[in-house]
Parts: structure tokens; C-alpha cells; sequence
């Protein structure tokens, strides 16, 4: 697999009819901007920058205040995201348990790294921090499905698990 992450898809290739049928639902609604750039993110898997400039026009603000929005919140991404969210915690607990074994073996077996996204779109993998469920330690999560007492055989298997799932919803 290749090393290179995911890069931002060309934005002459960003298809703007979702975006404006966003904005056109909350263009009335005083405080919309948080709404439009949630259901923009909803829409895309992310926010890409021609949507914020149509954002900017649309809604009658400065670009920088919707890079403001988009940076202070987590919740947002400025970069596309993988179909399959994995997240491995590096908490104390699943740290004293063998989580950075786990989380260099994704590394490697992905050829990515923290916060990156596989070329084709299928996996990013992201280092989280404690996810609540210490007694199953170490934990990864795959989108919404946790898998307990990682091991490196387990990473191997998760990644040809979701490595045959289709890339719809
Ligand atoms: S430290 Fe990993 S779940 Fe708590």
C-alpha cells in the first residue's frame, strides 16, 4: 500500500448542488452557519474549500470566520475522510496494555499515520484518548464497532474485514 495520504480531492471536481440545497434550507434561520456547515459536512464527509467560499457568499461572511468555526470546533474536518474510521485509545490504561504495538501495526499495515487518510478513502486512522471502556484494554473502534483486548494478529484481521466491505453507506 502506499505511503502518500489521501490527498484533497481537485476542487473543480466538487459538485456544489448539495452544498446550496444545505444553504437554501437554513438561509432564513437566524445562527445558521453552524447548521450549514454540519449538514455541508454531512453531505461530503468533510467541508471542502469551494463550499466554504459558496458558504462565505451565500451567507454574507468573511471566510475567515467560517475558518474560525471549522478549526476551533473538532467535530469538523477541512480534508477528506475515509469510509472506515479507526481509532485506537493511547490512554494510560490501554497504553500500560500494549497500545502502541497496536497502533504501529496499523501504521504499517495501512502505510499511514496519525490523523491520515488511505489514499483510495477507505481507512483513516486517528489515536485516540481514553474511550471509557478501560477493562477491555487495549481498545480500538472501527466507525462505531469496538474490538477489546487488541492484539496484532487482531489488526490484521479487522483490516481484511473491512478491507472487503463495500465503500457505500
Ligand atoms: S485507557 Fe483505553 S479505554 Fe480507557
Amino acid at each position: 500500500m502506499s505511503n502518500a495520504p489521501a490527498e484533497e480531492i481537485p476542487t473543480a471536481d466538487i459538485d456544489l448542488a448539495a452544498a446550496n440545497h444545505v444553504i437554501d434550507k437554513y438561509l432564513t434561520l437566524p445562527g445558521n452557519l453552524m447548521p450549514v456547515l454540519q449538514g455541508i459536512q454531512d453531505e461530503y464527509g468533510y467541508v471542502p474549500k469551494p463550499t466554504i467560499d459558496l458558504v462565505a457568499e451565500r451567507l454574507n461572511v468573511y471566510p475567515s470566520q467560517i475558518y474560525g468555526v471549522l478549526t476551533f470546533y473538532a467535530q469538523f474536518h477541512l480534508k477528506p475522510r475515509g469510509r472506515f474510521i479507526i481509532r485506537v485509545c493511547v490512554g494510560t490504561a490501554c497504553h500500560v496494555q500494549g497500545a502502541p504495538r497496536i497502533v504501529e501495526t496499523f501504521f504499517d499495515k495501512l502505510g499511514i499515520g496519525h490523523a491520515e487518510t488511505t489514499p483510495d478513502l477507505r481507512f483513516t486512522f486517528e489515536k485516540v484518548a481514553c474511550l471509557g471502556a478501560c477493562g477491555m484494554a487495549p481498545l480500538a473502534m472501527v466507525n462505531d464497532s469496538t474490538y477489546g483486548s487488541m492484539t496484532v494478529q487482531k489488526v490484521g484481521d479487522i483490516i481484511a474485514d473491512y478491507s472487503q466491505r463495500p465503500m457505500k453507506k
